[in-house]
């Protein structure tokens, strides 16, 4: 199992260039459960993302792990604990999936330490999980957008951190694969205890994977708690501006909305 961690934004402020995109933010990640943020697009999620990995410095505030303030970590020390897996990460040109997925391993290297065993199960255990073991020799570059996404969770898996930062996992996933990451990212957190933080954009999968959900508009948390808490109609309409109805689900009796725009649905 893994370590207990803390992991806090305290009064955050991050922009870039001139412009300020979060202000003022604090936010608690519950160590061991699984935190998933919310929000319309260019609120701020994955710059949040990036902060709490150390890729972008605050202006003021600190991002603190373990009480540690993240941006003074060394990045070797940090990506021991904390993995993160970019929105739009880049392969090097022509590499391939299980030399990619070898680089998550990297952390855990010195200057003169040798490649082991352990190494070669990480991998070999984060491509099966993600199901990219025929992928294995393939060049990154010729996969397909969804073969790519679930090489770079594998990446991020063979890293075996105990905090793991996903911006859309799913995203340029059909249907099952979708589920089969939530599912995996749920195996890891029950597991072994990893702490999972996840950008996503399908609320109604965010509301039934995630133990606490963090609803953000224009760089602030407007709302954040257990999904029943937070997918509300009230917040989504406050949150993306749409109309929309809430029902329970009736598998798994988490909220689910429905959008309502001008077509197809009964407006009476
Ligand atoms: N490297 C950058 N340089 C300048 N501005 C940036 C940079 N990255 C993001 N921004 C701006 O910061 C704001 C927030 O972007 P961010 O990527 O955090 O949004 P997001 O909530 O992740 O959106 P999405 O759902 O589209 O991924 C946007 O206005 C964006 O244009
Ligand atoms: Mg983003």
């Amino acid at each position: 199992m893994t370590d207990d961690h803390t992991l806090l934004a305290e009064d955050l402020t991050v922009g870039y260039g001139d412009r300020t995109i979060i202000e003022g933010l604090s936010l608690r990640i519950p160590s061991g459960r699984i935190t998933a943020i919310v929000g319309p697009n260019a609120c701020g999620k994955s710059t949040l993302l990036r902060s709490m990995s150390r890729l972008l410095t605050p202006r003021a505030g600190h991002v603190l792990l373990d009480g540690a303030a993240v941006h003074r970590m060394p990045a070797k020390e940090l990506a021991r604990t904390l993995g993160l897996l970019p929105q739009s990460p880049t392969a090097p040109e022509g590499i391939t999936v299980s030399d990619l997925v070898g680089r998550g391993r990297n952390p855990h290297h010195g200057i003169f330490s040798r490649w082991t065993t352990a190494d070669d199960e990480a991998v070999a255990e984060a491509l099966a999980a993600t199901e990219t073991l025929e992928l294995a020799d393939r060049a990154v570059d010729e996969l397909s957008g969804g073969q790519r996404q679930r090489v770079w969770i594998a990446m991020a898996l063979a890293q075996r951190t105990d905090l793991l930062l996903l911006d859309e996992p799913t995203t340029f996933l059909d249907v099952s694969h979708q589920i089969e990451v939530l599912d995996l990212l749920t195996d890891l957190n029950r597991n072994r205890g990893v702490t999972v933080v996840m950008v996503l954009h399908d609320l109604n999968l965010a509301a039934r994977y995630a133990d606490h959900l963090v609803a953000m508009r224009e760089g602030s948390i407007v709302t954040a708690g257990p999904a029943e808490h937070v997918l509300t109609a009230e917040t989504v309409e406050a949150v993306f501006g749409i109309r929309n109805e809430v029902i329970t689900d009736p598998r798994s009796g988490k909220p689910l909305m429905l959008p309502l725009g001008r077509y197809h649905v009964d407006t009476a």
